[in-house]
């Protein structure tokens, strides 16, 4: 693991990334991708333009998190919420995963990356839902980095829904109240089988969750910057990773 790791280290080039270490690398980051509409809007540009440079920045941290040994990287594309924009920046993001993909997953592939989704496929576009299933089954059996892409995703209700089913199941007799416990509801998320993030990065400046993994998130570490998505760059990525591994997890002790 070492081994691979030093392989493709890539020397962090800003000072405060300078002390990032190979060992003590995240197993799971998960990434608030936010400030695409205030970057565009800085260079007189429609929204949309921001989008697609964020795109660009998907495919940058995508390879940083693969050098650096990072295990799982999940990616806030499109939250529940979002439904709520114009119907053009709408249908803008839900061809970003198809175009990103077409230029993208030849080179994913030859990474041994694996993508997923989590989130609700109903309500999605064909052609969304399409792209992404090809690539979620042509990458299958891949053992590298795994880029979950949350799409169409809302915390709350996954939550609840996750109570439905547990519900059920007691109702039909298959589980009693007695036996549910924290792990009953992390068996019934979009995670089910993936570690909680380690480290929650969200750029733009904003201080907020939104609706994002607030179960699994419990005892992640959180790291903002100013940065938007657009501009965020390998370089930001290590200082995040350095930052974390700066700090003491305690999960509740001393
Ligand atoms: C939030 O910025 C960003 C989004 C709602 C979309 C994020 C999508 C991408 C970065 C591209 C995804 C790419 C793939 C491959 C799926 P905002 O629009 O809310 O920015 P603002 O707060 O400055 O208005």
């Amino acid at each position: 693991m070492i081994d691979r790791l030093w392989s493709k280290f890539v020397k962090p080039s800003s000072d405060k990334a300078s002390t990032l270490t190979v060992e003590n690398v995240p197993q799971h980051v998960a990434i608030i991708m936010d400030g695409n509409g205030r970057w565009a809007k800085s260079r007189g540009l429609p929204r949309i333009a921001g989008h697609h440079t964020g795109m660009k920045a998907v495919k940058q941290i995508t390879m940083a998190a693969d050098r650096l040994g990072v295990k799982y990287l999940t990616l806030y594309a499109f939250s529940t919420e979002n439904w709520k924009r114009p119907k053009a920046e709408v249908d803008f993001l839900m061809k970003l995963p198809q175009e990103f993909l077409a230029i993208e997953l030849e080179e994913l592939i030859a990474n041994n990356v694996q993508v997923r989704m989590m989130g609700y496929r109903e309500a999605l576009p064909g052609h969304t839902v399409e792209a992404l299933e090809e690539a979620m089954l042509r990458t299958a059996n891949n053992t590298g980095l795994i880029l979950n892409f949350a799409l169409n995703y809302g915390s709350r209700k996954e939550m609840t829904d996750a109570v439905k089913l547990i519900a059920e199941a007691v109702r039909d007799g298959k589980l009693s109240p007695d036996q549910i416990d924290e792990s009953t509801m992390s068996e019934h998320l979009f995670t089910s089988g993936i570690p909680d993030p380690d480290l929650l990065i969200r750029t733009s400046g904003e201080l907020r969750l939104s609706n994002f993994m607030l179960w699994q998130l419990a005892y992640s570490e959180m790291w903002f910057t100013d940065v938007y998505w657009p501009d965020f760059s390998e370089s930001h990525f290590h200082e995040a990773i350095a930052e974390y591994q700066r700090r003491a997890r305690r999960y509740g002790g001393l």
